[in-house]
C-alpha cells in the first residue's frame, strides 16, 4: 500500500490559483490516465472496504458525488457487488428526489439523490476524490439518512486535512493521501 501511495502522490498535479486565487487545485485526473495506477487504486479500495467491513457487512450501495466521484465509484461498486447511486447537483435528476444544502466557497448549492436510490436499512458507503471543507460529504450523509440508509462511512483519495473537513462528518473516514496547504505530501 505504501508504494501505491507514492505512485498516486507522484501522479497528482497541483495547480496554484485554480479555480480561484489562493486555491491550490489537486488534479487527480492523471491517475485515471494511467491504466495500471487506475486499476491498482480500485483494487486497494476494494481490499480496504472488504477488510474493514467484512464480506457480511460490506456496503449494499456505493454513493458517488458528482462529478469526480463518478470516476471510480461505479468500478468500486462492481468489484464489491454493490449498486452505484449518484448524488447530483440540483436540477439534473428526474422523478422524486431528496435534497440537502451545502456551502461552497461562493454561496450555497443543493445536492439531490433519487428517492428510490436507497432503501431503508441498506448499508451505504460514500466515495469522492477529495475532502476539503467536508460540506459536500456532510450533505451527502444527510441525503442517505433522509432515505433511511445506514451510512457506513466515507472513502476519499485525498484529504486536505488542514481544512478539518472530517470534523463535519459523523461516520468513519478513510483517505489514502493528505494534501497540505501549499504542497501535497504522503499520508502516514
Ligand atoms: C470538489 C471535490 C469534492 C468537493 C470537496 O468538487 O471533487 O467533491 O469539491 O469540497 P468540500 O469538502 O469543501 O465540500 P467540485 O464541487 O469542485 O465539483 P466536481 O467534482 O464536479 O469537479
Ligand atoms: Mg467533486
Amino acid at each position: 500500500l505504501s508504494s501505491l501511495k507514492v505512485r498516486l502522490q507522484r501522479a497528482l498535479r497541483q495547480f496554484p490559483d485554480f479555480p480561484s486565487p489562493g486555491v491550490l487545485f489537486e488534479d487527480i485526473l492523471p491517475i485515471f490516465a494511467d491504466p495500471r495506477l487506475h486499476s491498482d487504486l480500485i483494487h486497494a479500495l476494494e481490499v480496504h472496504v472488504l477488510q474493514t467491513f467484512g464480506e457480511e457487512d460490506k456496503p449494499d450501495v456505493i454513493v458517488g458525488l458528482e462529478s469526480r466521484g463518478f470516476l471510480f465509484g461505479p468500478s468500486l461498486a462492481l468489484r464489491l457487488g454493490a449498486g452505484f447511486v449518484p448524488v447530483r447537483k440540483k436540477g439534473k435528476l428526474p422523478g422524486p428526489t431528496v435534497e440537502a444544502k451545502y456551502e461552497k466557497e461562493y454561496g450555497e448549492d443543493w445536492f439531490q439523490m433519487q428517492a428510490d436510490g436507497i432503501s431503508k436499512g441498506q448499508k451505504v458507503l460514500v466515495v469522492d476524490d477529495l475532502i476539503a471543507t467536508g460540506g459536500s460529504a456532510a450533505a451527502t450523509g444527510s441525503l442517505i439518512r433522509q432515505l433511511g440508509g445506514k451510512l457506513l462511512g466515507y472513502v476519499f483519495i485525498i484529504e486536505l486535512d488542514f481544512l478539518k473537513g472530517r470534523e463535519k462528518l459523523d461516520a468513519p473516514v478513510y483517505t489514502l493521501l493528505t494534501g497540505q496547504e501549499g504542497k501535497a505530501s504522503e499520508a502516514s
